[in-house]
């Protein structure tokens, strides 16, 4: 039998093996001039303290009424951004009325045209530059308001976001109060909430394709997750988002595959396109304060994997425009 102070030591070194030494990482606001953020979206920033070369940056806005650090705090993906070597954007909502994120305006909604999501992709190119991070790996993921901007941003800037995954939200422009919307920051459309707003597929392709005129490159390919019990944002808009995102992907409203009880017992995943190209989760009996499933997320971004897995877009030879 081996002494005591042997075996303790034997069990440090053993440890220390299989343990990462406790981070040093942790979230940091950047204050310095980050480029064009007209209304300023406060940035903050979770690097790993070990980082692979040309990393893969995942961006998360916050719910309304919450904030960079309750996002940082409410989910695994900073852990998680560890362990993979990823860098995680936590953008902070500037509209102190409620903190959400302005998804109505026609700045938002228009690429390089303003708004919030033009903050973000600041953020966004500032990260790359900084880190020299792979911009052909950039995704966001949010809920609530945050899957609302989700969506915002993978239909304003398709050429700056890989992929998306978005949580209890609404379709791009559902938001958008009728008439001139120039300016008009942070409108809430109760007509949006309750599900009234419906397009056909291709009305909804085509509010998609008027934020980006004339843009012809590949679409970020996306995730969508909706309770059927959603009393916030009705699940009337998880349909529309299908409608929508089929049409501006190009895809038959026909699922290809659907998989009960996935990720999550009641839940139904249903696949649209070749490859997942959209991926939908309806989630039985769910309200709106859903559960984050961030290994679902990761799998779908491919940021559990070790190298460049990911071959959407401008990654690969499987998206759209191939
Ligand atoms: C829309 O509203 C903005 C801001 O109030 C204004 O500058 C613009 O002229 C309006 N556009 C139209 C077409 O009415
Ligand atoms: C990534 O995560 C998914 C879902 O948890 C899992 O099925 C897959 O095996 C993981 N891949 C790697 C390389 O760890």
């Amino acid at each position: 039998m081996l002494p005591a102070s042997t075996l303790a030591t034997a069990a440090a070194f053993l440890l220390g093996a299989v343990t990462p030494m406790a981070s040093a990482a942790s979230l940091v606001e950047i204050k310095e001039d980050f480029g064009p953020n007209p209304t300023k979206a406060g940035f903050f920033i979770y690097v790993p303290d070990v980082l692979p070369a040309k990393p893969a940056v995942l961006v998360n806005p916050h719910w309304c009424h919450g904030s960079a650090s309750a996002a940082f705090r409410g989910s695994q993906y900073a852990t998680l951004a560890s362990k993979h070597g990823f860098i995680v954007i936590y953008p902070d909502s500037p509209h102190a009325a409620d903190d959400c994120w302005d998804v109505s305006s026609a700045q938002t909604l228009t690429h390089n045209g303003g708004g919030d999501s033009l903050g973000i992709v600041s953020m966004v190119k500032w990260t790359l530059n900084k880190y020299k991070g792979d911009a052909s790996r950039v995704f966001v993921t949010g809920v609530s308001s945050g899957a609302m901007m989700t969506q915002v941003l993978v239909g304003a800037y398709p050429d700056v976001f890989a992929a998306g995954s978005a949580f209890s939200g609404v379709p791009f422009g559902c938001f958008a109060p009728a008439g001139n919307n120039t300016g008009v920051y942070g409108y809430w459309s109760d007509d949006c909430a309750k599900g009234k707003v419906k397009h056909t597929a291709e009305e909804w392709g085509a509010i998609v394709k008027a934020a980006y005129p004339g843009y012809g490159g590949w679409r970020p390919k996306l995730q969508l997750f909706h309770g059927t019990k959603d009393e916030v944002l009705d699940y009337t808009n998880y349909g529309e988002a299908v409608k929508e995102w089929t049409s501006v992907l190009g895809l038959s409203q026909t699922p290809v595959t659907t998989t009960l009880n996935t990720p999550v017992a009641g839940w139904t995943k249903y696949t649209y396109g070749p490859n997942s190209w959209l991926e939908a989760y309806s989630a039985a009996g769910v309200p709106h304060d859903i559960r984050v499933q961030e290994n679902t997320v990761l799998e779908f971004f491919k940021l559990n994997y070790t190298s460049d897995y990911f071959t959407w877009g401008q990654g690969g030879p499987t998206g759209p425009s191939a």
